[in-house]
């Protein structure tokens, strides 16, 4: 049992295994946090608690004459504004009066085995024996709010989720303006940021700060997760590096706009608070109403391989749903750098056949194919074959690629619609927007209010009778814009408020329904590539286009930032064309099938325009593929080379869990002419054993790789790549 409670001191102990986490309920009944980090194996961490008199100055005691009890210096699980505590709190809400205050005391707990599920909401699952629930109950008894705090341990993965279901006991209405899904309050240490920034083509850059006496803020305010900024951050000590150090890794599991918020606040304690976003939010509980946040997925552990390692078990074993998270993703081709708009039967077909002689498993039509769809500018909503471009209908294309052994995959935009299309001529109301304000446009397209029941029934009826009518083993479902003009013809007025998290909600109950009915179909995500790469969508869709931007060498680091929350099955990543399309650059054909093949892989490309030298490097290069899949997608991931070093060089590295095989990666992104020699260091290998390297037949112990290294041949040339297997001896 991963939870255990110790009556007599009112502690509740929460262990992995290899991190503890500590809460003591006091004798006025908060919940007090006490410890997260290395295992401490159940030792009583309330030591850590000094009660100086910090009541002479700018602390409110209220709390009798004990001038050492202050909420503005507690350490807290779940802090609520209004009530003494002035560090950025987890809860706001507006009571009955118009006040906006909270008094969060205990009210009981409970534990039970297995880990509990958010109705309507994606959440990790596990089964009874691999996972125990906390649900610690704070009740604010003026209003009746009962906070329940929600704790998933899932020991083996080292990961502990929360989450908050909010329910108003009371009389009157109440009004959540803030609802985070937890507040983490660290008692020490000196903390670095790590977040994920970027823009469209380049999505998830980490950046290093850190962490200062300002309050700092990691947010989007896009109704969507974004390019801009991940929901997903690690606050690590900051001596700490990819070997060793305290590491926190927090990931919100929501694909809507976020908010993360950190406090060193006066007297050296760090509080992460992180939920949904606040900004213009409001929802209103009746009596008896309930609302659930969504989930955040944190992780300790020594060293950032190590965490990005439970985030990529984690969410590859429960997090990803469906016959695709662990089989075998079949190798694609899509039409859509190939051909853009202007598809065709014909060519689709030619297409497909070339790709069908090359080993390709799976074609994929992307934009182009229904309504007006000529351009951007029309017929998103028009759900129905465009019969110029396809005047035998899908049915029948569909049977010319299968002809050819060739899987069908297909593209759609459900949540979106243009003002050029039938549907909205039909149901201008559909779309988010705001009477008698002109609509914000985003790729000429409006936002269509997944909030309402109607509209998530037409596109269910479309969206199903596509894949119930024909043969479509792929879907990759698109979402090219955020979510402004928030306002839902549905709604009333003083609940407007709920908009953006409606329409997050309503996206997840379509998925939801449609991946549950059609199992056969592997879904891909996407949002104008990575604008929406998040563990909420990951439930899912087991894969998501990772970037827009195909280009090998850019690839390069949005993959690695990328690597730090996601594993690489995530990462839907296709070889394109050379010179690139969104850079101009060239680059060789070998090194764009390196970048890729650590994803979900993939070409798209015009296959016509390649030699057959070429086809032969690609025939080849699934079959590599298919023989390195599990070790790929499966494998222990570390990144190899050192922040100083990326301008120069980028290396990665997989090591199947048995640390029978590994595979390393260099890509050379700046040849110099008398260049340095490059040691790479492996890592995750067996030391006492010697390792077979297939490349280049040298036998090598798995100690001298990773503590000698391994010295690079000279790697010239435009972007050269290499990539050596090794297997031990005796595997
Ligand atoms: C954006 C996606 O990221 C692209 O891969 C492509 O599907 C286009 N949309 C199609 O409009």
């Amino acid at each position: 049992m991963g939870i255990i409670y110790n009556q007599k001191k009112r502690l509740l102990n929460l262990k992995t295994a290899s991190s503890s986490y500590q809460i003591r309920i006091t004798e006025d009944g908060y919940a007090q946090h006490l410890y997260y980090g290395q295992n401490v194996n159940g030792n009583d961490m309330s030591y850590l608690v000094r009660e100086y008199d910090r009541g002479f100055s700018g602390n409110p005691y209220a709390h009798g004459k004990q001038r050492t009890l202050s909420l503005d210096t507690m350490w807290q699980e779940y802090s609520a504004v209004g009530s003494g505590d002035f560090r950025i709190h987890s809860l706001q809400m507006v009571n009955a009066d118009g006040s906006r205050s909270a008094d969060l005391r205990y009210t009981g707990h409970e534990i039970v085995r297995g880990k509990y599920s958010l109705p309507g909401l994606p959440s990790v699952y596990a089964n009874e024996d691999e996972a125990d629930t906390l649900i610690l109950t704070l009740l604010d008894e003026q209003s009746g709010l009962s906070v329940r705090l929600y704790y998933g341990v899932l020991e083996r993965y080292d990961v502990i989720t929360r989450a908050v279901e909010l329910v108003n006991t009371g009389a009157a209405e109440i009004t959540l303006e803030k609802a985070a899904s937890a507040c983490l309050d660290l008692p020490y240490g000196r903390w670095d940021l790590i977040h994920f920034h970027g823009r469209h083509c380049m999505e998830r850059m980490p950046e290093r700060l850190p962490l200062s006496n300002a309050i700092q803020c990691v947010s989007s305010e896009r109704g969507m997760s974004s390019h801009q900024h991940n929901p997903f951050l690690i606050l690590c000590d900051e001596e700490a590096n990819e070997d060793h150090g305290a590491c926190i890794g927090a990931m919100l599991m929501y694909s809507g706009g976020f908010r993360a918020e950190l406090e060193r606040e006066q007297f050296g304690s760090t509080r992460l608070v992180m939920g949904l976003s606040n900004a213009g939010f409001s929802w209103s509980l009746a009596p008896g109403e309930g609302f659930f946040t969504p989930e955040l997925i944190l992780t300790y552990s020594d060293g950032l391989a190590r965490m990005s390692q439970n985030f990529h078990w984690l969410i590859r074993d429960h997090v990803c749903r469906g016959i695709y998270q662990h089989a075998h993703r079949p190798v694609l081709l899509n039409s859509w750098e190939a051909m853009y708009f202007d598809i065709s039967e014909e060519k689709l077909v030619s297409m497909a056949s070339q790709a069908a002689e090359l080993g390709v498993e799976l074609f994929v039509m992307d934009d182009g194919w229904f309504g007006a769809r000529n351009d951007d500018n029309a017929g998103l909503g028009d759900w129905f074959v465009n019969r110029e471009k396809l005047p035998l209908g899908l049915g029948h294309l569909i049977e010319r690629i299968n002809a050819l052994g060739l899987d069908f995959g297909i593209w759609v935009e459900p949540e979106m619609v243009n003002e050029d299309s039938a549907l909205y001529r039909a149901h201008p109301d559909w779309a988010l927007q705001i009477p008698g304000r002109p609509p914000t446009l985003g790729r000429n397209q409006l936002v269509l209010d997944l909030s309402r029941e109607d509209v998530r029934a037409y596109l269910y009826e479309c969206m199903s009778a596509l894949l119930r009518e024909n043969n479509i083993r792929y879907m990759k479902w698109d979402m090219n814009r955020c979510l402004a003009d928030l306002f839902s013809a549905a709604l009333p007025a003083g609940r407007q408020g709920e908009t953006a998290h409606r329409c997050v909600l309503g996206v997840y109950a379509l998925l939801e329904r449609l991946t549950t009915e059609f199992p056969q179909v592997l879904f891909e995500g996407c949002a104008g590539g990575g604008g929406r790469f998040d563990a909420g969508l990951l439930y899912y869709t087991p894969q998501i286009w990772c970037s827009d931007d195909t280009d090998a060498i850019e690839r390069l680091a949005i993959q690695d930032g990328t690597s730090y929350g996601y594993p690489v099955s995530a990462m839907g990543s296709h070889v394109s064309a050379s010179p690139n399309h969104q850079t101009g650059r060239s680059t060789p054909l070998h090194t764009r099938a390196v970048v890729a093949m650590s994803g979900a892989f993939g070409y798209e490309l015009d296959l016509e325009k390649l030699s057959e030298a070429e086809k032969e490097e690609i025939r080849e290069q699934i079959e590599r593929f298919r023989k390195d899949e599990a070790l790929i997608h499966r494998g222990l991931y570390y990144r190899l080379s050192k922040a100083a070093e990326q301008p120069l060089f980028q290396a990665w590295e997989f090591v199947s869990p048995d640390g029978a095989k590994a595979l390393m990666n260099v890509v050379v992104k700046a040849p110099q002419a008398n260049a340095p020699l490059i040691h790479l260091h492996l890592k995750g290998l067996d030391a006492g054993a010697i390792y077979w390297i297939e490349e280049t037949w040298e036998k090598i112990s798995g100690a001298a790789l990773m503590y000698g290294g391994y010295a690079l041949p000279q790697l010239t040339g435009d972007y050269p790549a290499l990539q050596l297997h090794l297997r031990r001896e005796d595997a």
